[in-house]
């Protein structure tokens, strides 16, 4: 692919490495520049990298008014020989290909993407924080571009991707386990609907969802299935529990869950972790009464902002509280937070491929 550099000038652009005296917290921040690529008479054309700023988009379009946009989130990482390594970005790739095709966006060649967001790191990599926990949160997005008012799927996108220099997601740090919501009110995916995607529509979905667990001291809300009998996933993370023997249970990957990347991680660390991970599917009467018995003993959240979230309790929407062991971060939660940050970082090896170095092109 030939991409066309549009860059800064040298004088208007990081010239230094990004040495923040704060903790620059989680997705306030972007680089200099971002990569576009349009889809036009049926194919993706004109891959570029331009100033980062605003885009120019026609009142009328799809993606404006019907939501036709997709998006993925990765993290790129400083190793200790000073270079960028993106993690299992090709998973990525190929997860916004599955998204775009269920809201009828078309692919874009997985290379494609694995390329644009490289030569983009490469561009600006001065921009990685030099903090503790940092990383360069890498945001690829597809959005609708036709001017056009009927609902059908439009002729034209652009592809975006914009990067942006991150501390951990939580500012509290790791050791405060969150509060999640269990909503009989609040349903965040329906079987045969777009659940399983990064469709932009269902995270509109999940605002009010939002509100309603923040009026309840809670985090986030915990979904359940539309009969509300099985435990899904939370707005932007996956969900795990911990059984009292180590065994690490994640809810069955279906139509209404988003197959979340660091959750497919834990499964396959299972030998490294020295447990076992598994996937079923989980009811809620059966889950709250193990946390009752001391039969479930951890839980949190899997995702790539958070990496792991540890739950420390449940609130139903009566008020009433169920806390997970003794409320606090288990060592269960932590090892495996410890193990996959590890190998993000590069303190110890992950399998073959994971960590892929962002190579110099410029
Ligand atoms: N579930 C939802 C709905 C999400 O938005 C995310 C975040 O991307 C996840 C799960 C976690 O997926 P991943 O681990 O690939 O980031
Ligand atoms: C991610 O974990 O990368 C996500 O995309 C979640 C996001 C909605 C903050």
């Amino acid at each position: 692919m030939q991409i066309n550099y549009n860059l800064k000038t040298a004088s208007e652009r990081r010239t230094e490495q990004f040495e923040p005296k704060e903790n620059v917290g989680f997705g306030n921040l972007r680089t200099d520049h971002m990569f576009l690529m349009d889809y036009r008479d049926g194919e993706w054309r004109d891959p570029r990298i331009v100033p980062y700023g605003p885009f120019e988009i026609a009142p009328g379009a799809i993606a404006l008014h019907y939501g036709q946009s997709v998006f993925e989130g990765a993290k790129a990482f400083k190793h200790d020989d000073d270079e960028i390594y993106t993690f299992r970005l090709n998973k990525n790739a190929e997860r916004l290909n599955r998204s775009a095709d269920i809201i009828c966006i078309p692919a874009l060649d997985e290379s494609m993407q694995l390329e644009a967001i490289n030569a983009l790191i490469d561009v600006d990599r001065l921009w990685f924080p030099m903090q503790e926990d940092a990383c360069l949160y890498i945001r690829p997005f597809i959005f609708a571009t036709e001017d056009r008012l009927s609902v059908s799927p439009s002729e034209e996108y652009t592809f975006c991707v914009i990067l942006s220099p991150s501390g951990p997601y939580y500012s509290d740090g790791f050791d405060k386990a969150i509060r999640l919501l269990i909503s009989e009110r609040f349903h965040r995916a329906v079987p045969g609907g777009t659940g399983a995607s990064k469709a932009a529509g269902n995270y509109a979905a999940s605002l009010k969802a939002g509100r309603a667990a923040a009026e309840y001291g809670a985090a986030q809300v915990l979904y359940l299935d539309a009969n509300n009998k099985q435990i899904e996933e939370v707005g932007a993370m996956n969900h795990f529990h911990v059984l009292k023997d180590g065994t690490v249970i994640i809810p069955t990957f279906t139509d209404t869950i988003l197959k979340s990347i660091t959750s497919e991680s834990i499964l396959e660390l299972g030998d490294v972790l020295g447990c076992v991970v598994r996937q079923e599917t989980v009811m809620l009467d059966k889950f709250i009464a193990d946390i009752e018995s001391g039969e479930i003993i951890e839980a949190g959240g899997f995702g790539t902002a958070a990496v792991v979230s540890p739950v420390g309790s449940y609130i139903f929407e009566d008020n009433r509280i169920v806390t997970v062991g003794d409320g606090h971060v288990g060592k269960h939660t932590r090892r495996i937070y410890q193990v996959l940050t590890d190998i993000q970082k590069g303190k110890v090896e992950g399998p073959q491929g994971w960590m892929q170095l962002v190579n110099r092109v410029t």
